[in-house]
């Protein structure tokens, strides 16, 4: 199966929310990519659910939410009437873990776990069947436009070795600083998403480089 690229809406344009969500629409993109930050769990503040209803209202593809929020488990159910289709939760942010994510599937929604730079895949040997997809962070969280960490393909080999060694499916997704020089080995590694940022909505042409994205 091919791999699966979710432009992150942290590098559109919000004052032209409708047009940008038009063009992922309209790309080779397969998810929009959602990321809530706090002001606690990571040092920066982006935007909660008045934006990811405004976005699911002109979206026609899942949308990707990746919650950077300590105890994210207050507010599952509000994500998941916004529109969310998938949430992400950092396994640094809430306790119980299995409780959390539960919550999510009953939700309605796919449930995710995210890693930090620093946490070793290692942590998700016993949670792994319960997880739609494993989002592995390639840049400490909080900011677009960062390069992205070399740790991350092993990590992304570990995982994936885990995975096929459980017989399951999971879903690997890499978030931080992915372009178009280093999507290529993470898919080799074992990646199946991709998120985009800066690479995406910076770039001369988004549409073109979702595609170049898409056909690595
Ligand atoms: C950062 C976010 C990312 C960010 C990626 O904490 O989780 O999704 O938007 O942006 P780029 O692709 O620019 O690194
Ligand atoms: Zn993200």
């Amino acid at each position: 199966m091919s791999h699966l690229i979710a432009p992150s809406m942290l590098a559109a344009d919000f004052g032209n929310l409708q047009r940008d969500c038009e063009m992922v629409n309209n790309s080779d993109a397969d998810w929009f990519h959602i990321d809530v930050m706090d002001g606690h769990f990571v040092p920066n503040i982006s935007y909660g659910m008045p934006v990811i209803k405004a976005i699911k209202k002109h979206a026609t593809k899942p949308l990707d939410v990746h919650l950077m929020i300590e105890k994210p488990e207050r507010y599952i159910e509000e994500f998941a009437n916004v529109g969310a289709d998938i949430i992400t939760v950092h396994y640094e942010s809430t306790v119980h873990l299995d409780r959390t994510l539960a919550q999510i599937n009953d939700a309605g929604c796919k449930a995710g776990i995210v890693l930090n730079l620093t946490t070793p895949v290692s942590v998700l040997e016993d949670i792994l069947p319960k997880c739609y997809m494993v989002l592995i962070m390639s840049i400490n969280p909080g900011f677009g436009g960062q390069k992205l960490e070399d740790v991350t393909y092993d990590k992304v080999k570990k995982l994936r070795k885990m995975i096929n060694d459980k017989g399951l499916d999971t879903h690997i997704e890499i978030d931080g600083g992915v372009n178009i020089d280093n999507a290529k080995k993470l898919i080799n590694a074992g990646a199946n998403v991709l998120v985009a940022g800066s690479f995406v909505f910076k770039s001369q042409n988004p549409t073109q480089t979702i595609s170049d994205l898409k056909s690595i």
